[in-house]
């Protein structure tokens, strides 16, 4: 049983070699991510992991060419491939659910940064301005909070936001007997209306497209804080900018970006990057930019190579998938 792991970064290696001896897989290692060009090398494979490259049907087409039975993505999302093609094809996808605390630790960081200003206060302690001036912050316990999605990382979040003291409204689609316990569960436009700060935790599908968009930051509270760890596709990025330069949002924390596909976890030093909206939000005052990182701690690296080979497996041993998207 073989396995092609694409975009293996140096942290993966050991992960994917004990866990591909304990789940007795071949694992072919790739640092490049998968293309066209290299599309050649899944000859003789029987599944390939990758992480947020898109997989278009072209791809999948080769690859179905070259006996690949199932491909598993090393991530919670999914949008990057294109699973209509593959199911015609007959391919199995399959994505992993890693601990959620790698990423509900980080908003509730990037929550507490943003609203006791840290960006700003640390941007100008290294330029030896050691004034308060405008960087007097908030108690989260008189603020409200608003979670959008309240899947296993947005639970996780409300769960670590009871010590805190703060009002809580959440919203998904599907409600939780165990998040309605921690959190009052209210429509989309009035956690909109009523959050001091927004963090959101859905997936990116045609209807959270843009959610946050001219007309709904409209509808927003003024100074409203906007927390962003899920997908950059959320959020208008033009009406964020908008809204953050009239003062109507009073201030972003954002792991993920619109079109960061292009940019995120390569070195650009000394270069043009040609990502504008990259370029004015991270000289905004008030917006903490980081490049997609709230997933990467040591447990969630390693639940996220277990289980993408663990998938693989069961696949190809015809044995339930709990991964398997369907
Ligand atoms: C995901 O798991 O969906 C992520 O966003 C993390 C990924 C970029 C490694």
């Amino acid at each position: 049983m073989k396995l092609l792991a694409y975009s293996v970064r140096e942290d993966e290696k050991i992960y994917f070699e004990s866990y591909g001896k304990k789940y007795g897989m071949e694992v072919i290692i790739r640092e490049d991510a998968p293309s066209l060009e290299n599309a050649g090398q899944m000859e003789g494979c029987d599944c390939v992991s990758i992480i947020t490259t898109p997989v278009d049907r072209e791809l999948i087409c080769r690859w179905k060419d070259a006996g690949v039975r199932h491909i598993s993505t090393r991530t919670v999302g999914y949008d990057h491939i294109d699973r209509l093609a593959a199911a015609e094809m007959g391919i199995t996808v399959s994505n992993v659910s890693y601990s959620p605390y790698s990423v509900a630790d980080y908003a509730v960081m990037l929550i507490l940064m943003a609203v006791r200003k840290v960006g700003i206060i640390a941007r100008r302690y290294f330029g030896q301005d050691f004034t308060l001036r405008g960087v007097q912050g908030r108690e989260l316990r008189n603020l409200t909070v608003g979670v959008v999605g309240t899947g296993r990382i947005g639970e996780t979040v409300i769960g670590h936001l009871q010590g805190f003291g703060c009002r809580i409204l959440a919203y998904d689609l599907y409600e939780k007997e165990a998040v309605n316990k921690m959190a009052e569960y209210v429509p989309l436009d009035r956690l909109f209306q009523e959050a001091d700060v927004i963090t959101f935790h859905a997936p990116s599908t045609k209807e959270s497209h843009h959610m946050v968009n001219r007309e709904t930051i409209a509808g927003m509270k003024d100074g409203v804080i906007l927390v962003n760890t899920a997908r950059g596709s959320l959020i208008d990025t033009e009406a964020l900018i908008e809204g953050l330069e009239s003062g109507k949002i009073g201030g972003a924390a954002l792991d993920v970006l619109e079109d960061e596909q292009r940019i995120y976890y390569q070195d650009f030093k000394d270069q043009n990057i040609c990502h504008r909206q990259m370029a004015v939000l991270a000289n905004t005052p008030g917006v903490i930019l980081t490049p997609h990182t709230a997933f990467f701690t040591d447990q969630a690296v390693s639940d996220m190579v277990e289980y993408s080979i663990r998938s693989c497996r069961q696949e190809l041993e015809g044995e339930e998938d709990p991964f398997r998207i369907e």
